[in-house]
């Protein structure tokens, strides 16, 4: 069995441009792909200031940056994705967009090539059953911002080989993240925990239990979790937390995981968090305050 050297992620999003980094940086050969030289020159753009900040801090060598960005490519083309050893999905959160992708992907691929998908809460075993490898498929699930969160959760199907579970495991270590074992149900271990948790935020403060800045005090200061649930709803992308509250809906038939009426509306709206300036919170002057959608 031929050991990890090139990885091909695909999607240079949020998700798909640390995940590109963190490999980029463990010394992989790392190639990302995007649909367009626009999305992808935004990508790599972020990557490199990412990198450029931490150089300016004195966090990191130069060489170290050099050596990083010496080690990834971009590409719109998939077939540059053709000698990969391992291949990370992170497109959107679609899985007919997912299965298609993965059917081209798999053609492509030689025999050995591990695939994985970062989905948060779409069945592993679905986009594995989409291609003819599903002993070599495994979920990868990575946390926001890629480069700082330690955690990879690695979710095995009914299908994965260990030989397959046991590499990419390792994979994760060799990152210098901290894996843990999941299986294949809508969510894994943190968004099975984490969305209840911020949907409920979102129904209390529609049932007036504080206003969103106390309720986010109040988590922040009470627990000590490093953000408030609106906070971090406008982080991860109020467009992502509802489609994965949909899914995850739609798996459990559960209230807990069903979308407020008002996060539908600020997505129907383009209220998406911090990716478009405005959420649960405006971010277009220097200090963020409470978005006009939410007065
Ligand atoms: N990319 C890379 N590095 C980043 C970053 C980013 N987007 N944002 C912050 N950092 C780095 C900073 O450079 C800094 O590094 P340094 O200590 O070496 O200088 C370090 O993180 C701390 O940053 P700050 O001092 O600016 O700010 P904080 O101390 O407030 O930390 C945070 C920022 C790490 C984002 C912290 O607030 C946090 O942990 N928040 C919770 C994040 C979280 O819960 N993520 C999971 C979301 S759920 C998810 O991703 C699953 C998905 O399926 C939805």
């Amino acid at each position: 069995m031929s050991s990890i050297q090139k990885v091909g992620v695909v999607g240079c999003g949020l998700m798909g441009r640390g995940i590109a980094q963190v490999c980029a940086a463990a010394g992989y050969d790392t190639v990302v792909r995007e649909v367009n030289q626009d999305l992808l020159d935004t990508g790599l753009g972020a990557i490199r200031k990412q990198l450029d900040r931490a150089v300016e801090k004195g966090k990191l060598e130069a060489e170290v940056r050099d050596a990083t960005l010496g080690k990834l490519s971009g590409t719109v083309s998939l077939e540059d994705l053709a000698d990969c050893d391992l291949i990370i999905e992170a497109i959107v959160e679609n899985i007919e967009a997912k299965k298609d992708l993965l059917g081209v992907l798999d053609r492509q691929s030689p025999e050995h090539t591990i695939f994985s998908s970062n989905t948060s809460s779409l069945t592993v075993t679905e986009m594995g059953a989409a291609t003819d490898r599903p002993d070599r498929f495994v979920g990868l699930h990575f946390f926001n911002p890629v480069p700082v969160m330690k955690l990879v959760e690695v979710v095995r199907t009914g299908s994965t080989s260990q030989d397959t579970f046991d590499r990419a495991f390792e994979f994760a270590k060799s990152l210098g993240k901290v894996p843990v074992a999941c299986r294949d149900n809508s969510g894994f271990i943190v968004n099975r925990l984490l969305v209840p948790y911020m949907l409920d935020a979102i129904r209390g403060f529609e049932e007036g239990i504080g206003s969103i800045e106390d309720i986010d005090t109040a988590m922040k200061l009470g627990t000590g979790y490093p953000m408030g649930p609106f906070v971090l709803g406008d982080f991860v992308g109020l467009d992502t937390l509802y489609y994965i509250a949909e899914i995850m809906f739609d798996e459990y038939r559960e209230k807990r995981f069903a979308p407020p009426p008002l996060l539908k509306r600020m997505y129907l709206a383009g209220y998406h968090g911090r990716k478009t300036g405005k959420g649960f919170y405006d971010y277009s002057g220097d200090e963020p305050v409470v978005s006009d959608f939410v007065l």
